[in-house]
């Protein structure tokens, strides 16, 4: 049985990833302060320890990697939306940036052994460069204080690989979508807040003409790949694509969920968001020649999250 913390461990993919693990009975220690997070999500299990804590308290994180000196590490906590980092960067920055840096500072400083740290970055990077599909050499261009922290985190958590011999991994997230997606923020994943819109029979406020294009990948398969290259050493000292390698506007999501749902989304047409990327979707094959795949299709996908939320309200 391998100990993993996970910071961010009661949100969205932070709390698919945890109970992934606990169902393997892994021992699992989840720190999130619940601003996006619910202490619900999580499984009930004997072999989970859940801390209701920020990690911008960095003395208080410190000791318990001094204390538990975890086999694995997941960066997952943040703050997850680009509109929300628009609007706080501050926050944003000490959240995203410094309270990861931190713990490779302090894994670095004190030689805490470990057999592998994962962060999650975001496609975001990539910012509004043309060039569809990015690869992961593609040029960069982090357009908000979201992308920014999360490159310059990628790259630290790398750097800390190639020059200290931190065994560490970085993914560049595309879209994820699914159960437990937090939709009570303008500014959360734009499934949850159109499902949200179709249950409750609201406005679902759309920013642009509807074409911009995305990858949106099911958090299952995030959770999945995410575990597959904690172990694949591989892996280690590089960073990744994840998504599923298939693209759509949010128009041709918007006709898929009204399929499956039965029901016609009423729209309010919004200028574009400042800030926003209009294509963004990536090539896997970095990823696939690990064998590591999304193996759930956008409309498969849908349908699981729809009939989650149906069993659910
Ligand atoms: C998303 C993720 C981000 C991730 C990135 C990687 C969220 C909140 N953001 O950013 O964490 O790193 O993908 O690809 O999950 N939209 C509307 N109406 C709404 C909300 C959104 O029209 O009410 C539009 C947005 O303007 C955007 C698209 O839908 O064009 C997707 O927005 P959003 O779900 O916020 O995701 P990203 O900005 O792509």
């Amino acid at each position: 049985m391998a100990k993993y913390l996970i910071t961010g461990g009661a949100g969205f993919i932070g709390s698919t990833v945890a109970n992934l693990l606990l169902q393997n009975d892994q021992e699992v220690t989840v720190i999130d302060d619940l601003s996006m997070g619910k202490r619900d999500n999580l499984a009930d299990s004997s072999h989970l320890r859940f801390l209701k804590h920020t990690i911008t308290d960095h003395e208080f994180v410190n000791h318990l990697l001094d204390q538990e000196k975890f086999d694995y590490i997941l960066l997952i906590g943040a703050v997850a939306s680009v509109a929300d980092s628009i609007a706080d960067p501050a926050r944003t920055h000490a959240i995203n940036s410094e309270a990861n840096f931190n713990i490779l500072e302090h894994l670095r400083i004190n030689k805490l052994p470990l057999r592998a740290l994962l962060f999650i970055s975001s496609a975001a990077v990539y910012g509004n460069l043309p060039g569809v599909p990015k690869s992961e050499t593609s040029p960069v261009e982090p357009l908000t204080q979201y992308a920014v922290d999360k490159y310059a985190t990628e790259r630290n958590v790398l750097n800390y690989c190639h020059l200290y011999n931190l065994p560490t991994v970085a993914v560049r997230a595309f879209n994820v979508y699914g159960p437990r997606q937090n939709p009570q923020s303008p500014y959360s994943g734009v499934l949850s807040i159109i499902t949200k819109c179709l249950m409750n029979d609201q406005v679902f406020k759309q920013y642009g003409d509807g074409e911009q294009v995305r990858d949106f990948t099911y958090v299952m398969d995030v959770a999945n790949c995410i575990l597959g290259l904690l172990k694949e050493p591989r892996a280690i000292g590089e960073v990744f694509n994840l998504g599923t390698g298939h693209k759509a506007t949010l128009n041709e999501v918007i006709d898929i969920i009204e399929e499956v749902s039965h029901k016609k989304l009423q729209r309010q047409i919004l200028p574009e968001r400042s800030g926003d990327i209009k294509y963004s979707y990536g090539d896997l094959s970095k990823l696939n020649n690990l064998g590591l795949t999304s193996k759930v299709d956008l409309k498969t996908g849908i349908k699981k999250y729809w009939d989650y939320l149906c069993e659910n309200c």
